[in-house]
């Protein structure tokens, strides 16, 4: 589809059920290659980044099936190092935990330069740093990232200089197997950084720390395959929030964890929308006039990056003087003037 027509002025008002996390879902699916056996991944989002890398996976040697429209047994037990297929690589940002999984798995990894949504240079300096603390010389040349252990991965003490969700789940596929005790310093704090680490250590990994800002991997022999449920997609529940706030409406927002997305539901009640937290939903109904706020995104558990479009969209139809601060990339105000060609009066 490249093309939506929206037929706006209505409150949106129902119920809705969240998707597996997209977030989550990469490096797990990934992550699978550490197993060399069968996992049962289930509360799969049925989106493209997930048959992107079902196909990536594939022609490295796995082999996939679909149980029902959300779980997957993904059997890795075929396959090889070195055979992701670059075309699809280089679409999909979340393929650098390829990189992660094959040194982890094979002691050696290679991929084209990922690609991904388009908010800057996204660099990929910290996942290097990770990887070479480890044991391992990393290249890039003719568009290919390379990285070999020559004498093993071994474990050992990193402190990264930003916060990066993708480094920290990086690391942490390539040390699981490590010779050693490997303490990841300065980590992501993300829910998926947790929901990674629960699949890993589901598979027989022994970590601890996730959630935290430090995190030790300490290194096991191998991995097996398990069932694993992903958690639900924070930032598609966020984006359903947003929408009950910008039309006025009443969303019950259905498989969601409600601590997860304290961020964004204590942003709502200060521009005085109602926030109704359950055990696995959370409902949201808007009938007043928006207040102003001032929003700043961070890493986890700060305000989220992925959620500040949505926020700014929605502070259209609040008082005037409301405030959007992005930390996280340096280069994501570009939906502004789409924004503006709507009537929005926003100053970058
Ligand atoms: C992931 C999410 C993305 C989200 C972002 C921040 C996936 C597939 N994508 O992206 O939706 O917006 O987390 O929550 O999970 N950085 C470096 N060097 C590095 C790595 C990162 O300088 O080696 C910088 C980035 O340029 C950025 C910041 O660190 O400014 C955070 O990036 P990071 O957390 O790594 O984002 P991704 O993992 O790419």
């Amino acid at each position: 589809m490249d093309k939506f027509i929206i037929k706006g002025g209505k409150p949106l008002v129902g119920e809705v059920t969240i998707s597996g996390f997209k977030n989550a879902a990469l490096p797990i699916i990934f992550g699978c290659i550490l197993t060399k056996d069968k996992c049962t991944i289930e509360n799969l989002p049925d989106i493209r980044d997930v048959a992107k890398a079902f196909e990536i996976l594939t022609a490295m040697g796995a082999k996939i099936e679909y149980t029902n429209e959300n779980t997957a047994i993904i059997d890795t037990r075929y396959v090889r190092q070195g055979m992701a297929p670059a075309a699809l690589v280089s679409k999909m940002r979340g393929s650098t935990y390829i990189l992660g999984a094959e040194l982890g798995a094979f002691g050696k990894a290679e991929i084209a330069w990922p690609g991904g949504c388009d908010f800057g240079i996204r660099p990929i300096d910290q996942h290097i740093k990770g990887f070479e603390a480890i044991g391992a010389d990393v290249t890039i040349a003719e568009g290919f990232v390379r990285a070999e252990a020559k004498n093993g991965i071994i474990g050992n003490s990193v402190y990264f200089d930003t916060v990066s969700v993708g480094a920290t789940c990086n690391l942490m596929l390539a040390s699981v197997m490590a010779d050693g005790i490997t303490i990841i310093d300065n980590a992501a704090r993300e829910p998926h950084i947790v929901d990674l680490a629960n699949f890993l250590n589901t598979c027989g990994a022994k970590i601890t720390g996730a959630g935290t800002n430090v995190i030790k991997v300490k290194g096991v022999k191998e991995l097996h395959g398990c069932t694993y449920s992903i958690i639900p997609d924070m930032i598609e529940a966020g984006t359903y929030m947003l929408a009950a706030v910008a039309t006025h409406g009443k969303i019950k927002i259905n498989n969601v964890i409600p601590k997860h997305l304290e961020s964004i539901s204590s942003k709502l009640e200060e521009m005085g929308v109602n926030v109704e937290e359950l055990d696995d939903s959370i409902v949201i109904s808007n009938t007043s006039k928006l207040k102003k706020i001032r929003v700043k995104t961070l890493p986890y558990p700060g305000y989220p990056t992925d959620m500040h479009p949505q926020m700014t969209a929605a502070l259209c139809f609040a008082d005037s003087g409301s405030t959007v601060t992005e930390t996280v990339f340096e280069n994501r105000f570009r939906y502004i003037d789409e924004l503006r060609k709507m009537g929005a009066d926003i100053t970058v």
